[in-house]
């Protein structure tokens, strides 16, 4: 854990240049829409870098809480917001810093594949919801680039979309969709071997009265 704080620390100077050339701007559009966030809606965004989700959903009449590991990756989010609505919360993604019931919507993008245990983590996301809230993932599909695991941190070679529906489903969501995004994250070794893995968006909404 400690090495992927270190690793995400080194890069988070140069993290929005690295990230546009990894996938674009089509997935946080997609996450948007997914979240339909309401103006003034509440939303954490775990694993939030730089800010790539948190900007657009202030942009959209929200108040974001960043969740993210990295203190380097936090400094530059919070100078990147600064006077807008936009609360750092330095945690891992197995100990999110979220009350029950806390948020309108959480989302999260490319961070699920760094989770420790992303059962656990979806499970903690579903509990920060309020009733009707809904979790907006987007995340890499099942992949064989072993070198993304030492190159850049990466815990899981992405996700079979059953697993990531079944979690959901787990974590007492409902409405639970994992789709395709047409969108592709495209990572470079540095060996020159080019990754092409596409990006699903996995969606589910809190029952409004807990069983
Ligand atoms: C691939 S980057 C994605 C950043 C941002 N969501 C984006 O789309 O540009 C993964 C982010 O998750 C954070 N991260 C990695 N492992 C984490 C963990 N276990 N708990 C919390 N944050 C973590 C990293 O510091 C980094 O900011």
């Amino acid at each position: 854990m400690s090495d992927t704080r270190e690793y995400f620390d080194d890069v988070a100077a140069q993290w929005d240049t690295m990230r546009k050339q990894f996938f674009g701007d089509g997935v946080r559009r997609a996450v948007i829409e997914a979240a339909d966030l309401r103006p003034g809606a509440l939303v954490a965004d775990i694993g939030t870098g730089t800010g790539f989700l948190a900007e657009v959903a202030i942009d959209n009449g929200a108040r974001v809480i960043g969740v993210d590991l990295s203190e380097g990756m936090l400094q530059q989010v919070t100078s990147r917001l600064a006077g807008r609505p936009f609360q750092p919360r330095r945690a891992t993604g197995n100990e999110l810093p979220l009350a029950p019931g806390e948020v309108d919507a959480v989302m999260a993008n490319m961070f699920l594949h760094h989770a420790e245990d992303p059962a656990e983590t979806i499970a903690q996301m579903a509990r920060a919801l309020k009733p009707g809230g809904r979790l907006v993932i987007t995340d890499a599909d099942s992949h064989e680039h072993e070198w993304l695991r030492t190159e850049q941190h990466d815990r899981w070679l992405g996700f079979d979309r059953a697993d990531v529906a079944r979690w959901f489903r787990d974590a007492g969501l409902e409405d639970v969709t994992v789709e395709d995004t047409h969108e592709l994250c495209s990572p470079t070794s540095t060996c020159g071997t080019k990754a092409s893995i596409t990006i699903f968006l996995a969606r589910g909404v809190r029952r409004k009265q807990q069983s």
